[in-house]
């Protein structure tokens, strides 16, 4: 099985972007984390990142045929994005939605995820565990 996950803006200001909220710990420390997930759960797991929306519209359509799955950190696209929405739909991407936080506990304008409505799954609130739940999720080792 191969894994794409993508993470959108700002996540590559991890280990200094908020703290208090994102934790210490890297963008790199978050590959490294996915990576060893995926050699756990026997997977293959790419990562990627970008500031563009439209960069990820063209991943997840190009996910088509490559990937069995999409684990996807939409940041602040997840709340915004109708293309991102149209593109999983357009392409029936198998996608787990994840964050680190849990916008539900934020602020009134993350309560709202056009990912969700795509996503078989959400996995949010633990931190980089979010990302290991959804890698496990694909592998088939929920538990
Ligand atoms: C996030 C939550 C989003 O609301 C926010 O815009 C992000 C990060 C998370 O991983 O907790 O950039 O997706």
């Amino acid at each position: 099985m191969k894994i794409l996950v993508l993470n959108g803006p700002n996540l590559n200001l991890l280990g200094s972007r908020e703290v208090d909220l994102y934790g210490s710990a890297s963008y790199a420390d978050l590959v490294a984390h996915c990576r060893a997930e995926g050699e756990k759960a026997g997977v293959d797991v790419e990562v990627r990142q970008t500031n563009h929306e439209g960069v990820l519209v063209d991943w997840i359509q190009e996910s088509k045929d490559v990937f069995d799955a999409v684990v996807l950190n939409a940041a602040a696209y997840t709340h915004t994005s109708l293309a991102i929405y149209d593109a999983i739909k357009a392409v029936r991407a198998r996608v787990a939605e994840v964050h680190l936080t849990d916008p539900m506990e934020r602020e009134d304008f993350r309560r709202f995820s056009y990912v969700a409505l795509a996503a078989e799954r959400t996995f949010s609130g633990m931190g980089f565990g979010s990302y290991t739940a959804a890698i496990r999720h694909f592998a088939g080792k929920d538990s």
